[in-house]
C-alpha cells in the first residue's frame, strides 16, 4: 500500500499539464488546455485539461481523471504502476510503508530480472540454431518480425538454462516457472525444443513465455504457469506492442494464437492481441476498452470457434457500454488469422474486421438458431435462454439492452412490456436529477424519452460544484445541514469531513484521487467534468454560495413543516412537535441564520 498522504503530496507537486504534454501536443484556450482526445478518434480537440483543477476531461468520449488516471488510461498501467511512474517522472522516491512490501517487491524485481535473463538466453539460442531459423522461415516469419516480438528458442536439452543461471538451484527459477522439480528432486527446464514467445506486461517487461514445439509433438503449445508476475486471465499476448496501433486504428483485434498475432503484425495489422490459452475474460475486455471503444473477437469458422466465441460473448456482457462496440469475426472454416492474412492479404483482413458481426446480432442469431420460434414452446425457450444473458448487461449499456429486448419481443411475439416482465427487467419509473434514486434500480432508464431540458441543479449539487472549484468553502459548510440521501450529499459530507480533519487538498485532481474506489469517486468526477465545461464566474462564487445555503436551509424547513403537518393531520403529533411546528412556521417568515457565517 502506498500511503494516501504520499499520493496527495505527489499530486500537489506535479502539474497535470506537464504530465500530459509529454504524450500529447497541447493548445491553450482560455484557462484550459486542449488536445485531440487520445482515447477516441476525433479531428476536433474535445480533450481539455484544467490546470486549476488538475483534471482532464473529454467532451467527446467522457474520459476523465487526474494525472494518475491519465497515466493509467494512456499507458494501460495499474493504479500503483501509474503512481510509481508519476513519481519517477517527477524524481520523487515512493516510500515503502509495510514491513513486507520491500521484501515482496524485491523478489518481484528479482523475478523480472530472471525473466529478462531467460528471454535473452532464448533469443541468443535462436540466433545460433539453423534448424529453428529454418522452421521460422518455413512458417513465413521474417527475421524482422521475429526480432520485434523477441522470439527465441528453448534448446532441445534438459538443463540449457544452466548456461544462463549459474545458480541453477535458485528457488526463484521455479517460482518464475522456468524449471520443473520432479519427485526425485531433479530439476529440468520447463521449455525444451520449442520456439519461445515472450509474453510482456503492459509496460514491456517479460512476465511469462509461450513455447511452440518445433515441428510436431504434444502439447503443441506450452505456457508458463501462473506466477507472481503472470496471471493468465489478465494478460494479453502482444498487448504491449499493439497499444499504439489499437489507438490509431480505432479498434483491437482479439485472436486465439501467438502465431496469429505475429503474422498479422508482419502483414501490417499491428492491433492484434491473443488470449493465452484461456477464454476471453471481462478483465481482458476492460483492458482493451481502456484503449479503444471497438473490440473485434476473431474466431475460426468451425464449431469449436463458434463455441469459443459464445464463451467470449458471455464474458463480455458485463463489460458492455452504450459507447462501445464488441463484434465477432468468423473466418472461413479452413482458416485462422495467420493463414487468412497470408492468403487474402491485409486489406481483406481489415475488411473482414470492419464487417464483423456486432455482439447483439451474434447473441440474438445464436438464440434464434437454438430455438424453434414457430412453436410457442420454442418462443418461450428463446426468452428463457435470453434471460440470464440480458441480466448480465449493465446499466451502462441500457440502450443496447433495450434494443435486444425489442428484438426478442418481436421474435417471441410478446409485447415489449410482456418481454420485460418475462426477462425480469423492472422499467425505470423516472430518471430524475437525483442519482441516488437510481442506485438501487435494476431496471433500465431509457424507456421514457429523457427530458429535453435538464432540471435546475439542486442546492446540494450547486454546493458540491462550488466546493470542487473552491475547496476552502467546505470549511464553511455546516455538516448537519447536508442531507445524506443523495450521492452528491454524501460526497459533500465526505469532503467536509476531510477538511475538518485538517487534510489539505491540492486541487480537484487530488480530491478525486483521495476518493478513488470509494462510492464518491464517480460522483465527484461527473461533477468535475461539468465544471470544466462551465466554471463559475469568480465574482459569482460568494453570493451563489450564500444563496444556496439559504435555499438549502429553507428547503429543510419546508420539508420538516410538511412532515409535521402530515402528522398533525393523522393526529400523531406530540406536544413538543406541535411547538416545533409553530416555531418553524414563524421562522419560515423570518429565516434565522442557521448556517455558519464568516
Ligand atoms: P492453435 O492450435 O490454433 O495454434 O492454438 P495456432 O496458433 O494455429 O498455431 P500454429 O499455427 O499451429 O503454430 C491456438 C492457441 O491456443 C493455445 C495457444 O495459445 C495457441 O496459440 N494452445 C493451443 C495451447 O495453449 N496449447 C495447445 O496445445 C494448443
Ligand atoms: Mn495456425
Amino acid at each position: 500500500m502506498i500511503p494516501q498522504s504520499f499520493i496527495q503530496d505527489l499530486l500537489a507537486r506535479v502539474d497535470i499539464v506537464d504530465v500530459i504534454e509529454r504524450y500529447l501536443p497541447l493548445k491553450k484556450g482560455g484557462v484550459n488546455y486542449f488536445a485531440c482526445c487520445p482515447f477516441h478518434s476525433e479531428k476536433s480537440a474535445s480533450f481539455s485539461i484544467s490546470p486549476s483543477k488538475q483534471f482532464y476531461h473529454c467532451f467527446g468520449c467522457g474520459a476523465h481523471g487526474s494525472a494518475i488516471g491519465f497515466l493509467m488510461q494512456y499507458n494501460g498501467l495499474t493504479y500503483v504502476e501509474a503512481i510509481r511512474e508519476l513519481a519517477r517522472e517527477a524524481g520523487i522516491q515512493v516510500p515503502d510503508d509495510g514491513r513486507n512490501v520491500r521484501q515482496a517487491d524485491g523478489s518481484l524485481d528479482r523475478l523480472v530480472e530472471i525473466m529478462a535473463t531467460a528471454a535473452k538466453f532464448y533469443r541468443d539460442a535462436l540466433a545460433r540454431s539453423p534448424a529453428a531459423n529454418a522452421y521460422l522461415r518455413k512458417r513465413g516469419l521474417s527475421p524482422e518480425i521475429a526480432a520485434r516480438f523477441s522470439i527465441g528458442l528453448a534448446p532441445d536439452a534438459q538443463t540449457s538454462l544452466q548456461q544462463a543461471f549459474p545458480d541453477y538451484r535458485d528457488k526463484l527459477l521455479n517460482t518464475a516457472g522456468l524449471v520443473i522439480d520432479n519427485d526425485q528432486g531433479r530439476r529440468y527446464d520447463r521449455f525444451r525444443n520449442r520456439i519461445i514467445f515472450p509474453i510482456h506486461d503492459r509496460r514491456g517487461r517479460v512476465i511469462a513465455f509461450g513455447g511452440r514445439i518445433l515441428e510436431n509433438g504434444e502439447p503443441k503449445y506450452l505456457n508458463s504457469p501462473e506466477t507472481p508476475l503472470f496471471e493468465k486471465g489478465r494478460e494479453l499476448y502482444g498487448f504491449f506492442l499493439a497499444q499504439k496501433a489499437i489507438r490509431a486504428d480505432g479498434f483491437a483485434l482479439v485472436v486465439e494464437g501467438y502465431m496469429d498475432v505475429v503474422a498479422l503484425a508482419q502483414f501490417g495489422m499491428e492491433n492484434a492481441v491473443a488470449t493465452l490459452g484461456t477464454a476471453t475474460t471481462p478483465h481482458h475486455i476492460q483492458t482493451l476498452l481502456r484503449q479503444t471503444n471497438r473490440v473485434v473477437f476473431c474466431f475460426d469458422g468451425d464449431e469449436a470457434g463458434r463455441l469459443a466465441a459464445w464463451r467470449a460473448l458471455e464474458n463480455a456482457l458485463s463489460a458492455l457500454r452504450d459507447d462501445v462496440t464488441l463484434a465477432f469475426l468468423f473466418l472461413p472454416p479452413e482458416h485462422d488469422p495467420d493463414t487468412f492474412i497470408r492468403e487474402k492479404g491485409v486489406d481483406a483482413m481489415r475488411q473482414a474486421a470492419a464487417n464483423a458481426t456486432p455482439l447483439a446480432s451474434f447473441l440474438f442469431d445464436t438464440l434464434r438458431q437454438r430455438c424453434d420460434t414457430a412453436s410457442a414452446e420454442g418462443r418461450a425457450r428463446l426468452v428463457f435462454e435470453a434471460k440470464p444473458l440480458i441480466a448480465r448487461i449493465p446499466e451502462a449499456a441500457a440502450v443496447l439492452r433495450l434494443q435486444l429486448v425489442k428484438t426478442i419481443a418481436g421474435a417471441s411475439r410478446l409485447t415489449q412490456s410482456e418481454t420485460e416482465q418475462a426477462l425480469g427487467i423492472l422499467p425505470t419509473r423516472h430518471q430524475d436529477a437525483n442519482p441516488a434514486a437510481n442506485v438501487a434500480n435494476t431496471g433500465y432508464g431509457s424507456r421514457q424519452t429523457p427530458p429535453v431540458r435538464r432540471p435546475p441543479p439542486s442546492a446540494i449539487s450547486t454546493l458540491l460544484r462550488l466546493v470542487l472549484q473552491h475547496p476552502a468553502l467546505a470549511a464553511r459548510l455546516p455538516i448537519n445541514l447536508i442531507p445524506d440521501n443523495t450521492d452528491e450529499g454524501r460526497a459533500l459530507i465526505a469532503i467536509i469531513d476531510l477538511v475538518e480533519l485538517g487534510e489539505a487538498i491540492a486541487g480537484f485532481g487530488a480530491l478525486s484521487e483521495r476518493f478513488r474506489d470509494t462510492p464518491h469517486g464517480e460522483t465527484l468526477n461527473r461533477i468535475a467534468a461539468s465544471l470544466i465545461e462551465a466554471e463559475f464566474d469568480p465574482s459569482a462564487v460568494e453570493p451563489l454560495f450564500e444563496d444556496t445555503l439559504r435555499k438549502l436551509q429553507a428547503d429543510l424547513i419546508v420539508r420538516e413543516i410538511a412532515d409535521l403537518k402530515e402528522r398533525m393531520r393523522t393526529g400523531t403529533l406530540s406536544p413538543i412537535e406541535q411547538r416545533r411546528l409553530t416555531d418553524l412556521l414563524k421562522e419560515k417568515s423570518t429565516p434565522l441564520n442557521l448556517y455558519k457565517t464568516l
